[in-house]
């Protein structure tokens, strides 16, 4: 498909530890040749805004949390800087589906970026939120939904979206089973374990973008591409 895709995504990961990468990536993100919409500053504060308004919800604040949505807050830019990497080596405008949105602020930066991005996730209360910043939802459970949209896609983004490792597995089963070969799947999650069985299955290749653990694990999943 695209030729010299494996080292484009070593390229992603060639700081070879995260305090390289993740200065990469601000120094990109500063940068103006990447002529994003938007700033870095803009992101935290409507982060900020969009935590701070809609955390008053007791199961919200559960599900989400406010230290773990400040988290999120901060820790976003760069995955949406590497989400943007890939859209543009793939032709621009990719289409990606962050599975488990939440606040949806994901969707709305990539939507400002240029991708055609949409969210699923099952906390329908969040419905005003989204329709409120503009964003494209499919409320519901992506266990039991219909994920033959999925086929349409070319990046799978997956933060944490769901809590055990045979979760996640499934979950990963899942979007193998109803994605195109190409699809890249950026996953953030804590659970080494599942990277483990991934290293060993023939559907996936993994790419680790912070290779210290330091952060949190961030590694790309392709499918057999
Ligand atoms: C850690 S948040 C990530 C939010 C967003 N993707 C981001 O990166 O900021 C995980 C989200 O997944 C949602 N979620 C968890 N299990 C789900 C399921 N089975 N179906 C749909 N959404 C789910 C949760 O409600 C939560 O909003």
């Amino acid at each position: 498909m695209l030729s010299n895709w494996n080292q484009f995504l070593e390229s992603l990961s060639s700081g070879k530890d995260w305090e390289r990468f993740s200065q990469k990536i601000s120094n990109a993100l500063k940068s103006k040749s990447i002529n994003y919409p938007f700033s870095v500053d803009d992101y935290y504060v409507l982060g900020r805004e969009l935590t701070s308004k809609w955390r008053g919800d007791y199961e919200l604040t559960h599900m989400i949390g406010k230290r773990e949505s400040f988290r999120e807050v901060n820790s976003e830019p760069s995955k949406i800087w590497v989400l943007k990497q890939i859209s543009d080596k793939l032709g621009g405008g990719a289409k990606i589906c962050d599975m488990g949105c939440g606040l949806g602020l994901v969707v709305l930066f990539c939507q400002k970026m240029g991708l055609d991005a949409i969210g699923v996730e099952w906390q329908k209360r969040l419905m005003p939120l989204h329709k409120e910043i503009g964003i494209n939802v499919k409320y519901g459970d992506f266990f039991t939904m219909n994920l033959s949209f999925l086929k349409e896609m070319d990046i799978i983004y997956l933060y944490q979206p769901v809590k055990t490792a045979y979760d996640s597995l499934e979950l990963l089963d899942l979007i193998s089973a109803n994605t195109s070969e190409k699809i890249v799947i950026l996953y953030n999650g804590m659970w080494d374990s599942i990277l483990k069985e991934i290293k060993n299955d023939p559907r996936f290749n993994v790419y680790y973008l912070d290779t210290n653990h330091n952060y949190s694990n961030l590694v790309l999943i392709t499918k057999s591409i």
